[in-house]
């Protein structure tokens, strides 16, 4: 026996128990494990298998760092075969998550019992895949087709309570895994229950496969897992079960074989390595108990949202008792839309809003804070004001955060007596809901403030990205770079219009100019305004048709029109007929012939623009790895999950050609167009991004 299953003998029962920490995911040792444990119960003549695990789940899934790597008999397939075909009686006893192959080893068991905390569900298409051990042809058996397609089309995890109902358990108790397992199975002895092997109960009612594969295919937008997987179970219905387990197989391997699943894989793992740094083991965050927000619009009104929401007390600051009901107003109003969606309760809504919340238009009302962030003006002067107050009224020991999304935070540092205490927490907004957190970490900030960030990151749910201090930090910055790709490639002869399309295609959420109209215009005029009173370089070009649609009032969603027109709604956007005049005008003033684009081209040139500044914020150390590049723009930016990031997109992709394309458009502007040195190196070493991923992890 392997030491990932412990074996038992219990009476008649021959208990099986899972010992693979964190998760017991069924690497090849478990899988091993299992086989033999079965053997053995057969050879010592027991009557029944009980299978649970020890710690905090049964089977959470595949080990999924096996994957792309040579198979190891026995793979989870036959696994569950020769589970479902044990003479003996086999039992399953759940409890934490069991996940994909988990919840096909407990389909390919006799008899089901969990704990009520359990959740079960097929996870495997948000991993590029889908389940491939007999889930899409068990499951249906069991629950029906409807509630098969709903699960694995999804991956959503699936309480006790409503698996129950759908067939999928037997029977919930209270207990441990242990005890209701073996009570359960002692019972179904007793009453003389028979194996039930899923296999052998009868094919399921089809549904109109064709209409929902279509449907599932639409909402994917261009990933392809779960509208595959709704092919497989269509073979449950329609061939028996060996050649529906074939089937299920074959389309399985289609989808190991994608860049798809690659890429989401790299994302599960990337988002959980994204929040471990080496330079904070071991270092303890501060006390966050009480926070204060100084700003009370919609950014600072977001962020006191999410901090009540994760049970932090809030002192909110305004300017004056007016705009602090204001304030009030709009937090309420976030927090109505979580009683909505059942997130709190009605007496937690009355408690956050009358207790947890204290509005203040004083900065000694923020002397107990543990942690202040200021979302006031984007304004150097009006910040450094912030920081002097703040410097003067905090405890010893306070963090001070600003939510600046542009401005140089050493510079804002250096104005307090404490420059060790301050960081940068730049919120996406809305910042109730969006995941991304960039921790903005200044030459002065000690490794414990940087600790708190993450962990006042991890307190709210949030997606924690480190970044170092630059125009715009990782996000905007490389947003700032995409966005003048595609400004250039408008002046030479494409449309937003169709750059959008082009890119919604590839899977962006919204397009860059859709984006740019629901953030508002103004935003990006304020920001062109400021680089240009600055000074551009003489080298870079320039355009000013989009300042035409704001100096006419034009800023987006907000005003009603922008470079699209939502007379309509927000949701139902026609091009706005006054723009493409207004860049013919600047293309003619320029002295531009205008071309035709391919939509293939302005994906090419979009994505190599993104990853050129990329790898120009990693090599500078403004990001630490490639991963944190690429978690920025999944969780801030709307970039599709299954492309992994930009970076690991690169990877796919391969850096040589990247590398030769922007090459040869530096011919035509060298200045936008200047090869990141790091991607340089990286080809002339034949090595990728991930390479770098792995460096920093060993
Ligand atoms: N394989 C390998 N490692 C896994 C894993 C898996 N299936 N699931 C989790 N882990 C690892 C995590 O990477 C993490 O490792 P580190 O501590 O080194 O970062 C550790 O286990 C703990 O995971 P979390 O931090 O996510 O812990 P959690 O308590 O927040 O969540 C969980 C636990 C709900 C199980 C979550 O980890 C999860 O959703 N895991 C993936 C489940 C899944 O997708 N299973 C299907 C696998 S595919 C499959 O089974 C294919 C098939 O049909 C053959």
């Amino acid at each position: 026996m392997t030491e990932a299953i412990g074996y038992e003998l219990d009476g008649d029962i021959a208990i099986l128990k899972a010992q693979n920490p964190p998760v017991n995911a069924l690497g090849h040792a478990v899988r091993v494990g299992l086989v033999e444990g079965l053997e053995r119960a057969e050879r010592d003549g027991a009557k029944a298998v009980l299978i649970y695990g020890e710690g905090a789940t049964y089977f959470a899934g595949a080990d999924i760092r096996e994957f792309g790597k040579p198979p190891l008999e026995p793979m989870l397939p036959g696994v569950c075969d020769r589970i479902e075909a044990c003479p003996l009686l086999v039992v399953s006893a759940m409890h934490g998550t069991a996940l994909g192959g988990g919840l096909e080893v407990a389909l390919s068991t006799h008899y089901r019992i969990a704990v009520p905390a359990t959740r079960v569900g097929l996870p495997e298409v948000l991993l590029g895949i889908l389940p491939g051990a007999g889930g899409t042809q068990r499951l249906p058996r069991v629950a029906g087709v409807e509630a098969a397609l709903d699960m694995i089309t999804t991956g959503r995890h699936v309480r006790a309570d409503e698996a129950l109902e759908l067939g999928i358990l037997d029977k919930v108790e209270e207990g441990t895994p242990r005890e209701i397992g073996l009570a359960y199975t002692r019972e179904l002895l007793a009453s003389g229950a028979p194996r039930r092997p899923v296999g052998e109960m009868a094919a399921p009612e089809p549904v109109d496969f064709d209409a929902v594969y279509e449907t599932v295919l639409k909402k994917g937008r261009g990933q392809i897992s779960p509208a595959t997987a709704v092919r497989a179970v269509q073979a449950a219905c329609e061939l028996p079960f060996r050649e529906g387990l074939a089937r299920e197989r074959e389309l399985f391997m289609e989808l190991m074989d994608t860049d798809q699943r690659e890429g989401l894989i790299h994302a599960f793992f990337s988002e959980r390595a994204v929040s471990k740094l080496p330079e904070l083991k071991g270092v303890e965050p501060r006390d966050l108990n009480a926070i204060g927000v100084i700003g009370g619009g919609t950014m600072g009104a977001g962020i006191a949202t999410a901090a009540l929401l994760a049970g932090l007390t809030v002192t909110m600051l305004e300017m004056s008792p007016e705009a602090a009901e204001a304030a009030k107003g709009r937090i309420s109003g976030n927090l109505q839309g979580a009683l909505k969606r059942g997130k709190i309760s009605a007496a937690q809504f009355e408690t956050l809003t009358e207790q947890a919340l204290t509005l203040a238009t004083d900065y000694d009302a923020l002397s107990d804070a543990d942690l202040v962030i200021e979302a006031v003006f984007e304004e150097m002067d009006v910040k450094k004001k912030v920081f002097s107050q703040l410097d003067a009224v905090c405890k010893p020991g306070a963090v001070l955060a600003t939510n600046t999304s542009y401005l140089d935070v050493n510079e804002i540092a250096a104005i307090t007596s404490r420059p060790e205490d301050v960081i940068g927490l730049h919120f996406f907004s809305p910042a109730h809901v969006m995941k991304l957190l960039e921790v903005v970490v200044a030459d002065k900030t000690a490794p414990d403030v940087v600790a708190t960030g993450f962990a006042l990151g991890k307190r709210l749910r949030k997606i924690s990205v480190r970044a170092g201090v630059c125009d715009g930090f990782i996000g905007n910055r490389i947003l700032s770079t995409y966005r003048t790709c595609a400004d250039h490639m408008i002046l030479d002869g494409a449309s937003p219009y169709q750059i959008d399309k082009a890119l919604e295609a590839f899977g962006f959420a919204m397009g860059p100019f859709a984006v740019a109209d629901l953030a508002g215009l103004d935003i990006g005029w304020a920001v062109r305004k400021r680089k240009r009173a600055e000074g551009l370089d003489p080298r870079a070009r320039d355009s000013s048709y989009a300042d035409k649609l704001c100096e006419d009032g034009h800023f987006g969603q907000k005003t009603g029109k922008g470079y699209y027109d939502y007379a309509a709604g927000p949701k139902s956007r026609v091009p706005n007929p006054d723009v493409m005049p207004l860049i013919e005008a600047e293309r003619a003033a320029q002295g531009i012939t205008p071309r035709d684009f391919s939509d293939e081209e302005i994906v090419r040139r979009y994505m190599a623009s993104m990853v050129n500044e990329a790898a120009k914020v990693v090599g500078e150390g403004i990001a630490r790895r490639p991963l944190d590049v690429d978690m920025t723009l999944l969780f801030g930016y709307g970039f599709p999950r299954y492309r992994g990031g930009p970076l690991k997109w690169a990877d796919l992709e391969g850096l040589p050609g990247l590398l030769a394309d922007i090459r040869s458009w530096a011919e035509e502007d060298a200045y936008f167009w200047e090869p990141a040195p790091l991607l340089e190196k990286l080809v002339a070493e034949d090595r990728n991004f991930d390479d770098l991923n792995k460096e920093a992890a060993s």
